[in-house]
C-alpha cells in the first residue's frame, strides 16, 4: 500500500471523527478534535492512501519540553503493516523540531497492539494508575525522551 504522512487540515476533521468512532468505545467527537486542533501547541498528523482514503492518525500538544500523545489509531483492515510505526517516528521528527525533549501517554492495560507499539518505540512505564478510565479499566503512564 502507497502512503503518505501530512498534517492535519481543518477539512480533515470529519473523516478524522468516523475513523476515531470505528477505533474506540470512548471515541473523541468532532467537536472535541475541532477544540483540541484550534489549540496553538496541536500537533497532528495523517497517513492516507494515494487515493486519499484516511488510515491513520495521530496528535499531540505539547507545552515547553514536553507533550502529551492523546491519539494514535490505525484503521482495522490496515494494522498490523508498520503505519502506527510510521505515524509515531513523524511524530518524534515534528516534536524533536519543535524542542520538545519528552513524550507521555496513557495506555489501557489490556491493550496489547499499543503496548507493544509503545514499548517497541522506546517508551517505559512510569506508574500504573487505578480506574483511569470511565469504565473501571487501569492505565499505564509512558514517557519516552526524545
Ligand atoms: C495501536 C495501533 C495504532 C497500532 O497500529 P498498527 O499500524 O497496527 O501498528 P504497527 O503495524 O506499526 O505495529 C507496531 C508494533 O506493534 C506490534 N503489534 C501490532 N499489533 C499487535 C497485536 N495485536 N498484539 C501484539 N503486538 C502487536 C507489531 O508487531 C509492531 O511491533 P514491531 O514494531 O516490533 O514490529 C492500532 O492497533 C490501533 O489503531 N488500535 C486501535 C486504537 C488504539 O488502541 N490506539 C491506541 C490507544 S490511544
Amino acid at each position: 500500500m502507497q502512503v503518505s504522512i501530512r498534517e492535519w487540515q481543518i477539512g480533515d476533521i470529519g473523516k478524522i471523527a468516523a475513523l476515531e468512532k470505528q477505533c474506540f468505545s470512548d471515541a473523541w467527537t468532532e467537536e472535541q478534535l475541532f477544540q483540541t486542533f484550534s489549540r496553538k501547541e496541536f500537533c497532528g498528523l495523517l497517513i492516507e492512501t494515494d487515493d486519499k482514503r484516511l488510515v491513520g492518525y495521530v496528535c499531540a500538544i505539547s507545552a515547553f519540553e514536553d507533550a502529551d500523545l492523546l491519539i494514535i489509531a490505525v484503521a482495522e483492515t490496515a494494522r498490523g503493516q508498520g503505519l502506527g510505526g510510521k505515524l509515531m517516528d513523524a511524530l518524534f521528527e515534528k516534536m524533536r523540531l519543535q524542542k520538545v525533549e519528552r513524550i507521555f501517554l496513557e495506555v489501557r492495560l489490556s491493550n496489547a497492539a499499543a503496548l507493544a507499539l509503545y514499548e517497541g518505540r522506546g517508551f517505559t512505564t512510569t506508574r500504573v494508575r487505578k480506574k483511569y478510565y470511565a469504565d473501571g479499566e487501569d492505565a499505564a503512564e509512558m514517557v519516552k525522551t526524545l
